[in-house]
């Protein structure tokens, strides 16, 4: 398991003049500030073509789980190391913010707890984290499944318009799981039904915009939108603010709404409150009700646009993976289905049920473990720090210094040699594997005693081997949630279709920019169940 951090320098093949040019350059500016670190010395060519996390898992085998990837003026390190990954983002969590991700996404979320500087994210991950306890999970299972039965029944509609002998539809359902995400985060945060999965509106295309703007300035390289004027002169800026405008009316509306209807109460009795009797059940009405909170109408929408724009494409994407996963293996598909059958029969969905559906769970675990969404985390190093030596044994750690940029690769942790047996393959059982002994770095099972409470793997039970939701302070809020909401969609769509791919696998290209999906969609071909 040990790495050697001396290894020689790759030989990239197809260097071409500015390739050249631009490794001098990194040479120049960056040489020495990472102390000895392997060079992995990426190609401008690489930043095009594939996915930069590929390129990423390709260097991790070549130099090791911490090198230094020169790109351009530019040096990044790349972590692929759980501990190493643990002092950063839980040990030495303060001594890192969100670097060029809040560059990004500050225009969008503001101070919203994903950009957010230290001192507005400490004060409102206190305000906004009780906001999920067991009682509003538990109460959105309802809507989970409300949500989810909308699109089932849209699909079988589609079916029985359906006349030709094969008795089969063809749906993008990458795009079908989108809209079905956007229904719940907008019920489920704001209590705004945005009826996505039925109809089209101006708001609906407004966060499809934002969310298009988002992932254009991830992966666009030179930040033009910065430029005086660019929001004025650029079609596409003056489409991205007037889209923003949009959504911010909206939430600006729903806000003053929840604020006119305020029921100040404590936090205790806000999360033991009757939810079956309210109306609103969402976190705006928590966040609004909670006594001693006097937050700003301009901070909360910051809030609620984080949590909309965080939480609609993950899922949606670990939904249309989990779909991808599960069409190329038949029997596991078969297996999950009986396990349906077997849980739910006629009965709807509760919590109860969920505990039940282990196999379920464990394809959405195992989907995120090989699609995680994002596929790397970024930090930017606020003083100088000294990353440890690491469970792969590279020497005695690295020197950081302030301002350095950080890449923690959650693709290649998650399809790590060194941590998974056939790291590439779909199989939601590893989970089941008994643990080897204890304390074991890396073991990534389904470990209810270990982690009280868990009914998912996660980054406790395999010491920050598996981070789907990140870890420390700033672990994702709406892990449990968008757990939940993903083995409901994905039960229920078990439970009344077949699903097959329409075309071969490699016909479904990955692109990338906060998650990974799909170029052209997944299309798929959808069979009722007899
Ligand atoms: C943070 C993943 C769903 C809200 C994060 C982080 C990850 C993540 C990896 C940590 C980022 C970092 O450390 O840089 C996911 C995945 C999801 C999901 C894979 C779906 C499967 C959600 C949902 C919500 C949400 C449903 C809200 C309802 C947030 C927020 C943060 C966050 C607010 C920032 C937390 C902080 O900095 O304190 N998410 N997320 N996420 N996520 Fe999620």
């Amino acid at each position: 398991r040990c790495q050697s951090t001396s290894m020689e320098k790759p030989k990239t093949s197809k260097r071409n003049l500015l390739d050249n040019a631009s490794n001098l350059l990194t040479n120049f500016l960056t040489g020495g500030r990472l102390g000895d670190m392997p060079t992995a010395e990426g190609a401008v060519s690489d930043l095009f073509g594939r996915p930069l996390f590929f390129s990423l898992y390709d260097w991790f085998l070549e130099h090791g789980s911490v090198y230094k990837l020169a790109f351009g003026p530019k040096a990044f390190v790349v972590v692929s190391d759980p501990v190493v990954a643990r002092h950063i983002l839980r040990e030495s969590a303060f001594s890192y913010d969100k670097g060029v991700l809040a560059e990004i996404l500050e225009p969008i979320m503001g101070k919203g707890l994903i950009p957010a500087d230290i001192d507005t994210w400490k004060q409102r991950r206190k305000v906004i984290t009780p906001g999920f306890h067991s009682l509003f999970l538990e109460a959105m299972v309802k809507v989970f499944t409300d949500c989810s039965e909308r699109s089932i029944l849209k699909f079988g509609k589609l079916l029985e318009r359906q006349n030709s002998e094969t008795k089969e539809i063809e749906l993008d359902l990458e795009a079908e799981f989108s809209s079905l995400a956007l229904d719940i985060i907008g019920l489920g945060v704001f209590n705004y039904d945005f009826g996505s999965v039925t109809k089209e509106s101006p708001i609906i295309k407004a966060v499809y915009g934002t969310l298009f703007e988002a992932e254009h300035r991830s992966t666009f390289y030179i930040p033009y939108w910065n430029l005086p004027f660019a929001r004025w002169i650029v079609p596409r800026q003056r489409k991205f603010h007037s889209d923003l405008k949009v959504i911010n009316d909206c939430l600006d509306g729903l806000i003053k709404n929840a604020k006119e209807t305020r029921q100040e109460a404590d936090v205790e009795k806000l999360q033991q409150r009757d939810y079956s009797s309210l109306k609103d059940i969402s976190l705006l009405r928590f966040l609004v009700d909670m006594r001693g909170v006097d937050v700003d109408d301009h901070q909360l929408r910051d809030d609620l646009m984080t949590m909309l724009i965080a939480g609609h494409e993950t899922t949606a994407a670990v939904l249309t993976w989990s779909v991808f996963l599960l069409a190329q293996n038949p029997s596991k598909m078969r297996k999950a289905q009986l396990e349906v059958d077997s849980v739910l029969g006629e009965k709807k969905i509760t919590l109860e049920c969920l505990k039940k559906l282990e196999y379920i769970r464990l394809i959405i675990v195992e989907a995120l473990r090989l699609y995680p969404q994002p596929p790397l985390l970024i930090r930017r190093a606020l003083k100088a720090d000294k990353l440890p030596g690491g469970y792969m044994g590279c020497d005695d750690g690295y020197a950081i210094p302030a301002g350095a940029d950080i890449f923690i690769s959650v693709f290649n942790l998650h399809r790590s040699p060194y941590f998974w047996d056939r790291p590439n393959e779909f199989e939601p059982e590893r989970f089941l594997t008994p643990k080897p002994s204890e304390g074991i770095t890396g073991w990534a099972g389904y470990d209810p005693g270990r982690s009280p409470g868990a009914m998912y793997p996660n980054e406790i039970t395999s010491d920050f081997a598996f981070i789907p939701f990140g870890g420390g302070p700033r672990k994702c809020v709406g892990d449990q949630f968008a757990l939940l909401e993903s083995t409901i969609a994905l039960a229920l769509l078990l439970q009344k279709f077949d699903v097959l791919l329409r075309g071969s696998p490699d016909d479904v290209e990955l692109v990338t920019g906060a998650t990974i999906h799909t170029k052209n969609g997944l299309w798929c071909k959808l069979k009722k169940r007899t």
